[in-house]
């Protein structure tokens, strides 16, 4: 099946070939192509670039069943890419949220066994199927706004049962979502009640019960950890992320983002893909980060709603370490998986250009799930994940329109959805 997206105003972050992660300087560099088209064959992008009337005229002839799609002078963006969500949980914590705003904090509300034991709690009863299809209108959501591939983290299971529930309940995702998916095994989110002042206990039980199950059924590519004051520590990171390797795993880490507990230091040295949060982050870890393979990926949405601090982005970024944006959807920190709101933040909070916040999130997010040479922008081979805008003044309006929804039409595997 081919398609051919013609009368496109612009289109946004065009590739020769694909590049691997844009550090720095090179995260303004975006290159568009001013009246073009697009060319789409067996959902990869074939072709692409300056309208060219004889051009288009050969490839109609040559493809009589090729189907004209005309993209009415609106923008093609490459779809979002989001490395970091937890869209698989039961119920809702609006009643923290509400406890939150009368005073009690983040930590607090954990201490007293709410937060992320609270979400356990709640995936425990809930079946399979159940999960499946809440997290199915969730990325429903996500693809209507957008974006094109997820990375989906266990970490509501907290015992081999639910963690392994949790788990196949993404496998299924994978199977059934037109979105490209990637799992992360994060059984160390939380210490659960039963391991209370065991934690290298249930570390044991993560490595010997649940990462072989893992290993056997393919269950998930990543491996997380919170690396966190009352969670875990740095040390407990680097045992993990060991083990994790041995079982296939790439390391990543929620990383100094309530205080600075060196889990950047201890993910770079489990040779991590990507360290995410970083609000503590500090000016060593920016050296080390701009010296390693290993991404930093900055989530606004999760930042703003538990009232943190920035992360220092525009520091990396003339540092000349790469930065990649994602969402954190979850339903404790940020219980939205809008990808154009996460653009607009960076923005307004990290000073970031609008060049430079389509680039965190796509191309760079791409790389924090290891598929850089797979979706993230517009290029030759790729996945043909895009969106189109309605006609609009330039790049720049959409993190400009913070709150509206500039996402017109969704094509998926060269799709339309
Ligand atoms: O990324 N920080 C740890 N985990 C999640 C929040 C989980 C929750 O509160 O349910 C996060 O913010
Ligand atoms: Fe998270």
């Amino acid at each position: 099946m081919s398609t051919l997206i013609y009368n496109i105003n612009t289109l946004v972050h065009t590739e020769q070939s694909p590049k691997s992660r844009y550090l720095g300087k090179e995260m303004a560099n975006l290159v568009c192509v001013n009246d073009a088209f697009l060319y789409i064959v067996d959902g990869k992008i074939s072709d692409f670039g300056k309208s060219n009337p004889e051009l288009i005229k050969s490839i109609k002839e040559k493809d009589p069943s090729l189907i004209m799609h005309d993209a009415e002078n609106g923008h093609v963006f490459p779809s979002w890419v989001d490395a970091h969500t937890h869209i698989v949980f039961a119920g809702n914590r609006e009643l923290e949220f509400e406890n939150r705003i009368k005073g009690l904090s983040y930590e607090e509300i954990a201490l007293r066994g709410g937060g992320i034991l609270n979400s356990a709690k709640a995936l425990k009863d809930s079946s399979e199927d159940d999960l499946v299809a809440s997290a199915s209108r969730r990325l429903n959501e996500m693809k209507s706004l957008g974006t094109g591939a997820v990375e989906i983290k266990s970490g509501y299971g907290l015992s081999v049962e639910s963690e392994l529930k949790m788990l196949r309940v993404i496998k299924r995702l994978k199977k059934e979502s037109p979105l490209i998916i990637k799992a992360t095994f994060l059984g160390a989110h939380a210490i659960p009640e039963e391991f209370k002042g065991r934690k290298k206990d249930y570390l044991q039980l993560l490595i010997k019960e649940v990462m072989p199950v893992i290993q056997q059924e393919g269950l998930a590519e990543f491996c997380d950890i919170f690396c966190e004051k009352n969670y875990f520590s740095s040390d407990d990171t680097l045992e993990l992320m060991e083990a994790a390797k041995n079982y296939g795993m790439t390391a990543k880490v929620h990383a100094e983002q309530l205080s600075h507990s060196g889990g950047i230091a201890a993910g770079i040295k489990s040779g991590a893909i990507s360290v995410d949060h970083l609000e503590f982050a500090s000016d060593e870890d920016i050296l080390e980060l701009r010296n390693s393979e290993t991404m930093p990926v900055l989530l606004p949405g999760a930042q703003l709603f538990l009232g943190l601090q920035n992360p220092p982005a525009r520091k990396m970024i003339d540092s000349g370490c790469s930065v990649a944006l994602s969402t954190d959807f979850n339903p404790g920190s940020c219980p939205s998986g809008n990808m154009n709101q996460m653009v607009s933040l960076a923005c307004i909070l990290y000073k970031m250009t609008p060049a430079e916040v389509i680039i965190a999130a796509t191309s760079n997010s791409a790389y924090a799930m290891e598929l850089e040479n797979v979706v993230g922008s517009i290029c030759r081979g790729k996945i043909a994940n895009l969106f189109i805008t309605p006609e609009i003044s330039s790049y720049a309006f959409l993190p400009y329109s913070f709150g509206s929804n500039l996402v017109k039409k969704v094509f998926l595997k060269g799709v339309m959805q």
